[in-house]
């Protein structure tokens, strides 16, 4: 796989507007408050009777998911059909994978059928970049979560849920807790909070589910005490143990781990008596979080998987016309000499 290197301009056109979105790294304060700004307006499509608006009409958006979802997929599957692009959902257990056509093929031949979007999700971290290297220039590529490397769109939610239950970044400290080294949710998330200026992001974790290097990467303080780590935080966003990417013992057990930092009702009560309770999903009950915390009044999960269909209509549709852009800007050059 292609070794990322987040900081090229890869996703972004000469106006310095998307026109491929695969990291919240590197992207400007101004972008992802414009991304904000156009998924709030989106909210309004999803209160309406017809849910529809014609901004994809013509487009045609392929999600292909090398790896299971519930949420992302169906969620990019609506945000298209809200958008009015024709969709096509490739279910790559049944597709040609299985009898071993490459990555590479399988996309090379989508692409013959003119989608002009793929939505990609892969186990291996840089396969959406990979893609976006190699695809025809007018195709976008999204990434919807690679390995442990970035789940752009998730974070993208994440703050979209915190700006909308507790307004400026600015004045906010926000916790993660829980699988930390295997989490692309938690890269994102932290990438996005440090641009938007949340000024105290907690990371809580056991020291073997902590990747190396986070205070300089990401300007967070780290704590192995999660009773320490909650104090008066604004946000609590939980992880799950992400089993599929662990190599080996890093836990004594499930059970250790929810004693000490599983969230329960006395443990939220260390936070602000109005924090946030926040999990990406899928969560695990009474693994890294108690079902009264999970379905009481602070929780807002299942906000966050509505405000995920207008996140990625605004993706969906800004990343179409940076390629518009793009390609506008291509014809006229062209034109010219
Ligand atoms: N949060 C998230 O990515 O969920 P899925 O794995 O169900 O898409």
């Amino acid at each position: 796989m292609t070794p990322i290197d987040a900081k090229r301009p890869l996703q972004l056109n000469d106006q310095g507007q998307l026109r491929h979105f695969l990291t919240l790294d590197g992207l400007s304060r101004e972008l992802l408050t414009e991304l904000l700004d156009t998924a709030d307006s989106f909210l309004e499509v999803g209160a309406r009777a017809v849910k529809k608006v014609p901004l994809l009409r013509g487009k045609t958006v392929c999600n292909v998911f090398f790896e299971n979802s519930t949420r992302t997929r169906t969620t990019f599957e609506l945000a298209a059909q809200r958008l009015s692009a024709d969709v096509i959902t490739l279910n790559v257990s049944t597709s040609s994978t299985s009898k071993g056509e490459t990555l590479f093929d399988t996309l090379r031949n989508l692409e013959a059928m003119a989608a002009d979007m793929f939505v990609v999700r892969h186990a291996d971290s840089g396969a959406a970049h990979f893609i976006a290297e190699h695809v025809c220039p007018d195709v976008a590529i999204i990434n919807g979560g690679d390995g442990r490397h970035a789940h752009p769109t998730q974070g993208m939610l994440d703050m979209l849920t915190i700006r909308r239950h507790k307004g400026d970044f600015e004045k906010l400290s926000v916790a993660i807790v829980g699988d930390i080294l295997h989490s692309r949710v938690a890269r994102s998330n932290m990438l996005a909070l440090k641009t938007l200026g949340c000024p105290d992001i907690r990371v809580i974790a056991p020291k073997t589910l902590l990747p190396i290097g986070l205070e300089q990467q990401y300007g967070v303080r780290v704590f192995t005490d999660a009773n320490e780590g909650l104090k008066d935080v604004d946000v609590v966003i939980m992880l799950r143990l992400q089993r599929e990417r662990m190599q080996g013992g890093l836990l004594p057990s499930e059970g250790e781990f929810f004693r000490l930092y599983g969230l329960t009702t006395q443990r939220l009560a260390l936070a602000k008596p109005d924090a946030l309770v926040m999990h990406p999903g899928p969560i695990n009950r009474g693994v890294e979080i108690e079902s009264a915390v999970a379905d009481g009044p602070q929780s807002v999960i299942l906000n966050q998987v509505t405000y995920g269909i207008a996140v990625r209509m605004a993706v969906l549709s800004m990343t179409m016309s940076g390629q518009s852009a793009q390609r506008q800007l291509k014809q006229d050059s062209e034109e010219h000499n």
